[in-house]
């Protein structure tokens, strides 16, 4: 009785969360795995799954042993790892991330061109690393307020001379709530104020024990500005990957999620998407949020214009009908029409809600003037 969150509710019917999340959105619900679900929104999942809902839902896990949408363990393959750069206000997340982007993409590929997005790929030691480049970004609002899985480890940037800030205890809690492994850069250690002890000893009160004082969490020591100490992280970096083996299917549709969009003069709707699962390719029929389209162009990191890109890559698309919203998923469809259904059904449900809210909103009004 009562409500189910998205998880309880995957719990329930045997099945993965992020497969609950895409039924729902493919219902245009948007939901994060903490949502709690109206009883409608039980019922149509359950209903997907054959499941009558009584009061009390319970039921045999047997009956869905046919649903087969999720990925089996031997269609995974290693992806490469997401990894979010996060921290106080000027305590060098950017540097950072140019420092790395200089070392490692301009250095490795042919007449590297300038960032179009920003999000991007370097290999270090033949392995790749995805990293977002989006601290204050809007899309990092949203992301963080769904609690989205996009991230698979936060990079938490404290200034040595500064210490633990508002924003550090932020971005703490964050990665917590989202379950992702924290790796501790502290930075601006070319600085005579550095001191990376308080650094560490405040951070033992979040829960954040170095190594080296018995704890397990890995802190790395650096200056973005200098370049000291960013192969370590690098390093550092791959080996919580190597442990945690994040895995995707790369031969299935693409789904994943909007780190940016924006409406460029010529090209029309432009959303710079991160892959998370499948390829995407030039030709998808694609649901955005609530938009859609058919995938006109890629372009990736280096400004290249790419046919096909698998998981754990950050592309820039062209071909949507409408600008999606940063922290919106995407799913591609193997049929236009239904992406086309599916896309207007979910834009019709916006206006619906724009238009309830709007209705309320001047009921409210209304009460104030009076
Ligand atoms: P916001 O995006 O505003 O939150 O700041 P941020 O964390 O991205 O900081 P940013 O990289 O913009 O750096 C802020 C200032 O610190 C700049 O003046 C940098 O040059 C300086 N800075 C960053 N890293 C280092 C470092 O390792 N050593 C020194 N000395 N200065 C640094
Ligand atoms: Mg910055």
């Amino acid at each position: 009785t009562g409500s189910l969150t998205v998880g309880e509710l995957a719990g329930k019917l045997h099945k993965e969360p992020s497969e609950i999340i895409k039924k729902l959105f493919m219902l245009g619900v948007m939901a994060t795995i903490n949502q709690d679900l109206d009883k409608d929104s039980i019922e149509l999942i359950a209903g997907e799954y054959g499941v009558e809902v009584e009061e009390v839902i319970v039921f045999d896990v047997t009956e869905f042993e046919g649903y087969a949408t999720e990925d089996q363990e031997d269609q995974l393959q290693i992806r490469p790892p997401v990894v979010t750069i996060m921290g106080h206000v000027d305590h060098g997340k950017t540097t950072l991330l140019d420092s790395i982007r200089n070392t490692k993409v301009t250095a490795g590929e042919a007449g590297g061109i300038t960032q179009h997005i920003g999000a991007y790929q370097v290999v270090v030691n033949n392995k790749k690393i995805t990293f977002l480049d989006t601290p204050g970004h809007a899309a990092f609002t949203t992301m963080r307020a769904r609690g989205a899985q996009v991230t698979d480890i936060t990079i938490l940037v404290v200034a040595a001379d500064d210490g633990v800030m508002p924003q550090t205890v932020e971005a703490i809690s964050h990665a917590k709530a989202a379950e992702v492994p924290i790796i501790v850069a502290v930075n601006k250690m070319d600085k005579e104020s550095a001191n990376p002890d308080r650094v560490m000893q405040e951070l033992t009160e979040y829960g954040l024990v170095s190594e080296a004082w018995g704890g397990d969490t890995i802190f790395v020591p650096l200056s973005a500005l200098s370049g000291d100490g960013i192969e370590e992280l690098l390093e550092m970096i791959l080996l919580v990957s190597e442990v945690e083996e994040w895995k995707a299917n790369p031969n299935r549709a693409a789904t994943g999620t909007v780190i940016e969009a924006q409406l460029d003069k010529g090209r029309g709707s432009v959303a710079t998407l991160l892959v998370q699962n499948g390829t995407l390719r030039v030709g998808d029929s694609i649901v955005v949020g609530n938009t859609f389209g058919r995938v006109r162009a890629m372009v990736n990191d280096l400004g290249r214009r790419v046919k096909e890109v698998g998981p754990s890559t950050p592309v820039e698309i062209t071909g949507l009908s409408d600008v999606p919203q940063a922290g919106d998923q995407f799913m591609v469809f193997t049929d236009e029409k239904k992406a086309r259904q599916v896309g207007e059904a979910r834009a019709s449900k916006q206006l619906d809600e724009q238009r309830k809210e709007g209705a309320k909103l001047s009921l409210d009004d209304l009460f104030e003037q009076i």
